[in-house]
């Protein structure tokens, strides 16, 4: 059983990694940004306020977010889709900067992971979820690049320019939650192939797991 952390910004490659690396090593992709993600639904659901601490922490300690084969539930619905939208993307770190709700959804994101290991990535993986994981990567990429990735995800090369002012507004947004770990191995992805990514971090994880 291992476990390994993968943070980083977004566009950097993390959940793309950490899907390919958990199907190479067997164990589950522990998605920690989707909690993140589901609480904020069910805060614009509840037509709260992001900023406002009380109401959102309120609402976040009445739902119940799961995960269950690469789908996320809330309260039993498949919300998988919605939580990937520009709503919940412009939303999402102001929710999770509340402390309360990451106390809330930290026992959620951990669940699982004693019993079955896993590859868990987000901004707080390495330093706060699993900080005894056998691994721990940092995935960085240069802002323009990581814009160009997103354009492309998005379906609108065109609109770079708007894929990279967004990423420069949630890296300042994240920055309080976006930690390094002193002892992860930092890969700086700019100009590397997907496949090359996935190939070191799956070489990094054997070698951290005592194969060759
Ligand atoms: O994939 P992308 O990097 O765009 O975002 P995500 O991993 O789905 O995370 C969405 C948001 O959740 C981030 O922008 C952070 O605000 C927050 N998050 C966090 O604070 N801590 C984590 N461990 C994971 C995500
Ligand atoms: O989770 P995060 O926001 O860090 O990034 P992602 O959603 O996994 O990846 C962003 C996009 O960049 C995906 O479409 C990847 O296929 C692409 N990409 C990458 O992740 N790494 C590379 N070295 C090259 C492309």
């Amino acid at each position: 059983m291992i476990v390994v952390a993968i943070d980083g910004p977004a566009g950097s490659g993390k959940s793309t990694v950490a899907d390919a690396l958990a199907t190479a090593l067997g164990v589950p992709h522990v998605d920690s940004g989707a909690y993140y993600r589901a609480a904020t639904l069910a805060v614009l659901r509840a037509e709260v306020d992001p900023t406002d601490v009380d109401a959102v922490t309120a609402v976040v300690g009445r739902v119940a977010i799961d995960r269950v084969d690469g789908r996320t539930l809330l309260d039993g619905e498949d919300v998988e889709d919605d939580i990937r939208g520009a709503t919940v993307t412009a939303n999402v770190s102001a929710v999770a900067a509340h402390p309360a709700v990451r106390d809330l959804l930290l026992v959620a994101q951990r669940s699982g992971i004693a019993r079955d290991g896993g590859v868990v990535d987000g901004r707080d993986a390495a330093t706060r979820i699993v900080p005894d994981a056998d691994l721990k990567v940092w995935l960085d990429a240069d802002v323009e690049e990581r814009g160009r990735r997103r354009a492309l995800q998005a379906g609108e090369p065109e609109r770079l320019d708007h894929h990279i002012a967004d990423l420069h507004r949630r890296d300042a947004a994240d920055a309080t939650q976006m930690v390094r770990a002193d002892d992860a191995v930092v890969v700086n992805t700019t100009g590397l192939s997907l496949d090359h990514v996935v190939a070191t971090v799956a070489d990094l994880a054997r070698t951290a797991a005592g194969g060759s």
